[in-house]
């Protein structure tokens, strides 16, 4: 496992210190209301875990699933929602929490499907922000971390469904990123 990864980009220290960082942010911006956080399936997984738990104010939780990459690591379509909210999001303050911010278009799609349900506010938030020449159609409201355009993967990020589970990001070995067998 360790193996196939070339580079750690982000360590487990680093990851903590910045996701207790984004959870003060988060508590103190809201501190008034109870915040709805809305995480996307399933890269965002790891990361929604620790930082609800460096939120200290009333919080309730729902997720939505987007289509993904599907063995590759380049976009093949775009992105298509796969599971809907529970929640009635209605009249309140929304936080969108995903893994990382590559072309912005499952953040574009996920906000404009949540504003069909007339929420009071819309923020987002990534783990990552890919440094790429995307059309950015509207910045991320809290970024734990910018990085270089590579595909990485660790902490909820996969390859295949693979690699989730390290506990830090890093770099995927490039002869590994497209066997044909997995795609
Ligand atoms: P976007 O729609 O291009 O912004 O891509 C966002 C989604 O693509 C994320 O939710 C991830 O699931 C996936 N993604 C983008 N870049 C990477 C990467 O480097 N590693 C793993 N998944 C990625
Ligand atoms: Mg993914």
């Amino acid at each position: 496992m360790e193996s196939d990864i070339q580079t750690v980009l982000v360590n487990e220290a680093q990851i903590k210190t910045r996701v207790e960082e984004l959870g003060n942010d988060i508590s103190e911006k809201y501190r008034e209301e109870e915040l709805v956080l809305i995480w996307v399936q399933h890269g965002a997984l790891l990361f929604t875990a620790d930082l609800i738990r460096n939120i200290s104010i009333p919080l309730r939780l729902d997720c939505i699933r987007v289509s993904s990459y599907k063995g590759t690591t380049t976009p093949v379509t775009d992105p298509q929602i796969l599971q809907s909210l529970n929640l009635d999001i209605e009249g309140h303050s929304v936080l969108l929490v995903d893994d990382i911010l590559d072309t912005g278009k499952t953040l574009q799609r996920v906000v404009k499907e949540l504003e069909k349900n007339r929420p009071k506010s819309i923020e987002t938030c990534v783990l990552l922000d890919k440094q790429t020449e995307r059309p950015i159609v509207r910045p991320c409201d809290y970024v734990g971390f910018e990085i270089a355009d590579q595909f990485v993967v660790g902490y909820g990020l996969d390859f295949a469904e693979r690699y989730r589970h390290l506990p830090y990001i890093g770099v995927l070995k490039p002869e590994l990123q497209n066997p044909p067998e997995w795609v």
